[in-house]
């Protein structure tokens, strides 16, 4: 296990390219599972998630090369013959539960480990399976894992409805659905870009799916899907969180290269009332941050609003703004565990339910604290780079999950992040 040993405080200044999605490249590598040729994906990160769900896929006897130099993947299901998702796996990382409707699709049949706990309180899949069986596959569950089948090649399909709108649940069931359900309509769909990427990948693969990007998709069963070449998006959480680590020094003039601001939905609207100055053209998006930095008060909600995987990053930068603010999650309701981390480090803030009020300006100073998750993670990587004195950061096998050569990044404009063994 590693740790990282920062320094600060520094400014952050120069370029900073932005890597592919994580959360939009593990659906896509679940969708090449259903095609009847390899598919090759571009712009995938080298994440320790994305190599978790290449060992996943690979239990089922599909080929993956993924070339990290060239952030290529190619998937070939021609021998799968495997068609469980083990615990071993599965409890690493939720997203491999995408197996279930990636498997359902392929062979008709899956038996999928139940994903269990998570650092954020309960993160239940009840959507996932009452969705399958709304389209007419029969679940069961034992010794801790999902037992899907059908009992002919194809299902009818129906109708459902997911209260609340579940990303995961969407994807999921898209998976499932596009080879094997006659005819199948999620409403409340996830808008997620995820989401949209993903039925549009299989719409090139030759599916039929109707309403993208709307709430409600309309699945009409197609019998073939064939590989394509397909390229990954950005990571809108990557860009908004270096967006939100360039405002936390005064003295940041950052760079943002590769982007789709578009995909970061109502976020830049609270970036925009912090009274950092934040330029987008095209797919760059540049920060120069100021030293009366604004209090903005944030709640989380589904796409498009402000995004739940922001909001410790969010609670972190509002450390350093001169006033009270707010941070309230509705998506999940116990995403705090990095605040007694960062008041460890000097900051003032107060956890009460569902929502974090932060008081600003606070000097932070160095100290040791430790990842609790990814966001929470990165947060305290972000306050570690403004505090003052040396700050040691444990656990950081977090960040490796899901952010792309962190440190490099941070310490070619300016860091000085260290990592050791722990
Ligand atoms: C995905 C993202 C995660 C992000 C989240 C919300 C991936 C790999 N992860 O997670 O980073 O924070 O979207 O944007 O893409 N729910 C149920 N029952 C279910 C499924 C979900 O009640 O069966 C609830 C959840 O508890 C939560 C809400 O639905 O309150 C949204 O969760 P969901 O969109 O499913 O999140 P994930 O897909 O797990």
């Amino acid at each position: 296990m590693d740790k990282f040993i920062i320094e600060g405080p520094t400014p952050l200044k120069g370029t900073i390219p932005i890597s592919g999605s994580k959360n939009a490249a593990m659906p896509l590598m679940a969708a090449s599972l259903l095609a009847s040729s390899p598919t090759k994906l571009n712009l995938i990160p080298r994440l320790n998630d994305i190599y978790t769900f290449k060992k996943v896929i690979e239990e089922t006897g599909t080929s993956v090369v993924f070339d990290g130099g060239s952030n290529s993947m190619v998937l070939n299901p021609a021998n799968l013959h495997n068609t469980e998702a083990p615990y071993e796996l599965v409890r690493r990382m939720r997203a491999s539960f995408y197996m279930l409707g990636a498997l359902i699709g392929n062979a008709g049949e899956a038996k999928v480990s139940l994903p269990g706990g998570c650092a954020w309180g309960p993160r239940p899949v009840d959507l996932h399976l009452k969705g399958f069986e709304a389209m007419g596959v029969k679940i069961k569950l034992g010794q801790g894992y999902v037992f899907a089948s059908i009992d002919n090649a194809s299902v009818e399909g129906g109708e459902f409805t997911l209260n609340p709108s579940s990303v995961g649940a969407t994807i999921n069931l898209v998976l499932g659905a596009v080879k094997r359900a006659k005819k199948f309509v999620i409403k409340n769909a996830a808008k997620e870009p995820d989401v949209v990427l993903l039925c549009r990948m299989l719409v090139e693969m030759g599916a039929d799916i109707e309403g993208i990007g709307t709430d409600t998709l309309t699945i009409q069963k197609v019998d073939e899907l064939k590989g394509v070449e397909y390229s990954n998006d950005p990571d809108r959480i990557e860009a908004g969180t270096f967006m939100i680590a360039a405002a936390m020094h005064p003295e940041s003039d950052v760079t943002l290269t590769g982007c789709r601001p578009e995909q970061l939905g109502k976020f830049p609207e609270s970036f925009n009332k912090l009274g950092v100055e934040c330029t987008i053209d095209g797919s760059v998006i540049r920060i120069k941050s100021t030293d009366n930095l604004q209090p903005v008060s944030v709640t989380t909600k589904i796409y498009p609003g402000f995004p739940t995987d922001l909001q410790a990053q969010w609670a972190t930068l509002m450390t350093q703004a001169g006033g009270t603010s707010m941070v309230t999650d509705t998506v999940y309701f116990d995403r705090f565990s990095y605040v007694p981390e960062l008041n460890r480090l000097g900051g003032n803030l107060k956890v009460e339910k569902n929502r974090v009020t932060i008081v600003g300006k606070t000097q932070l100073s160095g100290a040791s604290v430790m990842s609790t998750d990814l966001r929470a993670s990165v947060s305290l990587v972000m306050a570690a780079m403004v505090a003052k004195g040396t700050s040691e950061i444990l656990r950081v096998y977090h960040l490796d999950r899901g952010y792309e050569q962190l440190e490099e990044k941070l310490n070619r404009v300016g860091a000085s992040i260290k990592r050791v063994p722990q």
